[in-house]
């Protein structure tokens, strides 16, 4: 077993060794320890970019969770290689939507609403998800252009199944005006509709799924700080439930939160809904201010920090010995249609 100070120097040497034919993105959730080795740090839509542009990247180690490797290998050139440290490194919200799910729930909606549905999805999906959207003339959306990409997907359809994160859905489609009457949601285990008024009213499909990180942000959370901090902003990511949203000061994509904060003056205060990891980089990288996690018992994501020194040692390693491990390549009939998906959102951002 190696010490963490010879792992870090193991790292450190096969990136020196490798140079620009190694490219190493980091998601803002990884744990301080990778993310220091990181060649980019980002969102997933940064991310996604970035990977796109990186030419000269033979190897790319993404630091970050399966769907956005996947979306690395789907958006690079074919003689580019994507690995994952760890394949462990899943994402929950990611598996509660499998294709077969998605398949019948599309049959299900075209015979009740016919040709009137475009599908959308967050590309915290599988690569089949994504293919399936691409197929059907939709495309994918991240927490930073859903907005965008919804108001987009309007003039294409009238109606929007929103795929897997039904909060996301549900806090975007509000922020555009859509009342709460005209969504409904789609249960992929009881493979039934829940909606309570006429079907013609209905306007967004909202997939039951959601981020099991985010979900543990809670209106007592908020109330709780309302209490202790009359004077503190509360700001959460949009995968928070529509009632904490409701409740705090502001939403938005971890960018937007990062952002927020570095421009807010010296000594204000802010409770942050979402991962811990960031939460605990921003409380650093924001020494000027009052920030504290708006649950008080943090929340990682178990998945994300899979993703470990230790893991990314062992990548590296296996890199620069010829034998690389755990690589991540979609079927290429998949990466197709799943790049059409991408690549409606990409030129719209
Ligand atoms: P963004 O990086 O788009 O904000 O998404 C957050 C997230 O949960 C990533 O898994
Ligand atoms: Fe998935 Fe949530 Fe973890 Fe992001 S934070 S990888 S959405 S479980």
């Amino acid at each position: 077993k190696m010490s963490p100070a010879d792992l870090r120097l193991l790292v450190s040497r096969v990136k020196k060794e490798l140079g620009s034919r190694l490219f190493i993105p980091g998601h803002h959730y990884q744990k301080d320890e990778v993310i220091q080795f990181a060649d980019a740090r980002g969102d997933s839509l940064k991310l996604a970019q970035l990977s796109a542009s990186q030419q000269d990247a033979e190897s790319i180690v993404f630091c970050g969770v399966h769907f956005m490797a996947e979306t690395a290998d789907i958006l690079t050139q074919a003689d580019q290689h994507v690995y994952l440290p760890d394949m462990r490194a899943g994402c929950s919200m990611a598996d509660m939507a499998n294709i077969q799910q998605t398949e019948k729930a599309w049959q299900y909606l075209m015979d009740m609403f016919e040709d009137t549905i475009l599908p959308l999805t967050y590309v915290n999906s599988t690569a089949a998800i994504k293919a399936f959207v691409g197929k059907n003339g939709g495309a994918t959306v991240t927490s930073s252009n859903a907005a965008d990409m919804l108001n987009w997907a309007f003039t294409q359809k009238e109606r929007i199944l929103f795929l897997p994160d039904q909060h996301l859905g549900r806090n975007t489609a509000y922020d555009l005006g859509i009342p709460l009457d005209q969504m409904a949601v789609w249960d992929p285990i009881m493979e039934e509709l829940l909606y309570k008024g006429p079907l013609h009213n209905i306007k967004v499909i909202l997939w039951k799924g959601h981020c099991s990180v985010h979900e543990n942000f809670r209106v007592t959370n908020v109330e709780q700080v309302r209490r202790d901090y009359p004077e503190m902003k509360v700001i959460v990511h949009p995968e928070c439930s529509r009632e904490v949203v409701e409740l705090s000061d502001i939403s938005g994509s971890t960018n937007s939160i990062i952002n927020a904060i570095k421009q807010a003056p010296p000594g204000s205060q802010w409770a942050i809904g979402t991962e811990m990891n960031l939460v605990k980089r921003i409380i650093q990288e924001n020494p000027d201010k009052h920030i504290i996690s708006l649950n008080p018992r943090m929340c990682p994501c178990l998945t994300m920090n899979r993703i470990d020194l230790p893991h990314l040692a062992w990548s590296l390693e296996s890199l620069a010995e010829g034998q690389p491990q755990n690589l991540i390549q979609v079927d290429r009939s998949v990466a197709t249609d799943a790049k059409k998906a991408l690549d409606r959102m990409l030129v719209r951002t």
